[in-house]
C-alpha cells in the first residue's frame, strides 16, 4: 500500500464521524471524489458546469463507450502527424507548466507542489502586469493569449522542454479529471509523459462532456446562446486555417487544458502560431468568446483533426495510470459516483427542510397559511448510510485502479497498444 492510499483510508475512517457536508468539502483536495467544489473560473464556465450537472443527472455511461467509434478514437492515427516515440523506460523528461494569472490571483498551491516535482519548470504569465517577468502583449483572449505567447517566446529556445503542460492556475476545479479528485496537482503528478510523447497532444480532460461527441457546428446559422462561440469559430477558422474548409462538426473535450510534446510544437511552423495570436489580438469578439473559440481549436492546431474524442477509459489509464480493467468496472464506478452525488444532494435538501421547519416551529403563528415541505423522518439516516457506503466503495475501487495502473502491460492493453516485456509506460 502506498503512503497516499493509507492517507486516504485514514481520512475515510475519520470522515465517518463528522457532518457529511463539511467532511466532503474538507476532503475534496485529498480524497475528493467530490462535486462539492467551488467553481474557480470567473463565471464563464457556468454553462459548462450546468452541462456537467445535466450529464451527471442521467446515469448514462460517462465514457460514451456505447459508441461504436470509441476504440478508434484512441488510436494514434487520429492525428495528421506521425506518432512520437517515448524515451527508454526510466529516462526522465523535462516538463513545463504554462499558466496565466491575474495579479490578484493566488497560486500558492504551486509553491507547495513545485518542490515535490523537480522535473517541472513553471511558466506563470501575469496577464495584467506589463512589468511582470512573464507577461502577455495584452490581457485579451483569456488563456489562449498566454499559451500562444509561451510558444512564440520559447519556440526557438534550446531548453524548450520535452513536455509542455498548459493549464488553468487553479488547484481544484470542476473541469480537472474527476478520477483525480479534480486536483491539478494529481494531474501534474500522474500525467504520462510517454502518452504525451506518443500522441504529441493530449487533452488533460478525459470526460467527453462538454465537447464530445459533437458540440460545435461551425456552419450553422442558428445562434445558440449556450454556445455562442459556434458562429465566431467559423470566422476564426477561415482566418486561421485558410487552406482547410470549415468543417460541419468540431469536437473535443472542453476546457483548454492539455499537454504537447516539444516535437509536436515544432512540427508546426512558428509563423502559424503568430497568425493565431494575431487573430486573437485583432478580433472584435469578446474575450469570453475568443477564449472559448480556442478551446475548440487546440486539438485542430496540434493534431490537424476537426474531431478528437479519445476513449475516456484509455485516457485515464494510459494518461494517468488509473486503470479499470474492463468497460464494465469503469461504468460501475461512475454509476456509483452518480448515485453517491444524488444522495448527497437529497440529504442537503432534507437538512434544509428540517432547518426551515425548525425555524418556523419556534414561531408557530407563522405556520398558519404556509405550505411546508416536511422532511420524511429517518430518511436522513438512510441517506447518510448510503453516502457512506458508496463513498467507501468508490475510494476502494479507485485505489485498486491506481494499483492496476502501475503495470505498464495493463496500460498498454487498455490503450490498445502492443507491449513487450521490459517496456515502460
Ligand atoms: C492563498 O491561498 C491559500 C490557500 O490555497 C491560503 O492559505 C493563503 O492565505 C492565500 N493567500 C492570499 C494572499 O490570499
Ligand atoms: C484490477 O486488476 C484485477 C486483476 O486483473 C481485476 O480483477 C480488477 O477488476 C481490476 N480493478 C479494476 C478497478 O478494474
Amino acid at each position: 500500500m502506498t503512503k497516499m492510499n493509507i492517507v486516504i483510508l485514514i481520512l475515510l475512517l475519520r470522515s465517518r464521524a463528522r457532518n457529511y457536508h463539511s467532511t466532503l468539502q474538507g476532503l475534496s483536495q485529498t480524497v475528493g471524489l467530490g462535486e462539492l467544489i467551488e467553481d474557480e473560473d470567473e463565471g464563464e464556465s457556468n454553462q459548462h458546469q450546468e452541462q456537467d450537472l445535466k450529464q451527471a443527472q442521467r446515469p448514462a455511461d460517462p465514457s460514451g463507450s456505447n459508441s461504436p467509434l470509441l476504440y478508434h478514437h484512441d488510436s494514434l492515427s487520429s492525428s495528421s502527424f506521425p506518432p512520437g516515440a517515448p524515451k527508454a523506460a526510466g529516462e526522465p523528461y523535462t516538463r513545463a507548466l504554462i499558466a496565466g494569472r491575474l495579479t490578484t490571483e493566488n497560486t500558492t498551491w504551486l509553491d507547495t507542489y513545485l518542490p515535490t516535482d523537480p522535473t517541472l519548470t513553471p511558466f506563470i504569465y501575469v496577464v495584467n502586469d506589463q512589468t511582470a517577468p512573464l507577461h502577455t502583449p495584452r490581457n485579451k483572449g483569456h488563456e489562449a493569449m498566454v499559451y500562444l505567447t509561451y510558444i512564440l517566446d520559447q519556440y526557438d529556445s534550446l531548453t524548450l522542454p520535452d513536455i509542455n503542460i498548459f493549464m488553468h492556475p487553479h488547484s481544484i476545479a470542476w473541469h480537472n479529471p474527476e478520477l483525480l479528485n479534480h486536483d491539478a496537482t494529481e494531474a501534474l503528478k500522474r500525467l504520462s509523459s510517454e502518452r504525451v510523447m506518443r500522441h504529441g497532444y493530449m487533452n488533460l480532460r478525459c470526460h467527453w462532456d462538454p465537447g464530445c461527441p459533437e458540440r460545435i457546428h461551425p456552419g450553422t446559422s442558428y445562434r445558440d446562446n449556450l454556445k455562442r462561440e459556434e458562429i465566431a469559430l467559423a470566422g476564426a477558422w477561415a482566418e486561421m486555417f485558410p487552406d482547410d474548409p470549415i468543417p460541419s462538426v468540431v469536437a473535443a473535450p472542453c476546457c483548454a487544458q492539455f499537454a504537447v510534446s516539444r516535437d509536436r510544437i515544432r512540427s508546426i511552423p512558428k509563423a502559424h502560431y503568430a497568425r493565431y495570436r494575431d487573430w486573437l489580438l485583432r478580433t472584435k469578439e469578446t474575450d469570453w468568446i475568443s477564449g472559448r473559440v480556442f478551446e475548440y481549436l487546440w486539438h485542430k492546431i496540434f493534431t490537424g483533426q476537426d474531431t478528437l474524442c479519445p476513449d475516456t477509459r484509455s485516457c485515464y489509464c494510459d494518461g494517468y495510470g488509473v486503470c479499470f480493467s474492463t468497460p464494465e468496472t469503469f461504468e460501475l464506478w461512475f454509476d456509483n459516483h452518480h448515485w453517491w452525488r444524488k444522495a448527497i444532494k437529497e440529504l442537503e435538501v432534507w437538512e434544509e427542510r428540517a432547518r426551515t421547519i425548525d425555524g418556523v416551529s419556534r414561531d408557530y403563528k407563522k405556520i398558519e397559511g404556509m405550505r411546508l415541505d416536511v422532511p420524511v423522518p429517518g430518511r436522513n439516516w438512510e441517506l447518510k448510510r448510503e453516502i457512506d457506503e458508496r463513498f467507501q466503495l468508490l475510494a476502494r475501487v479507485r485505489v485498486e485502479a491506481l494499483r492496476n495502473g502501475t503495470d505498464p502491460e495493463v496500460r498498454a492493453r487498455v490503450a490498445g497498444r502492443l507491449w513487450g516485456v521490459g517496456e515502460g509506460y
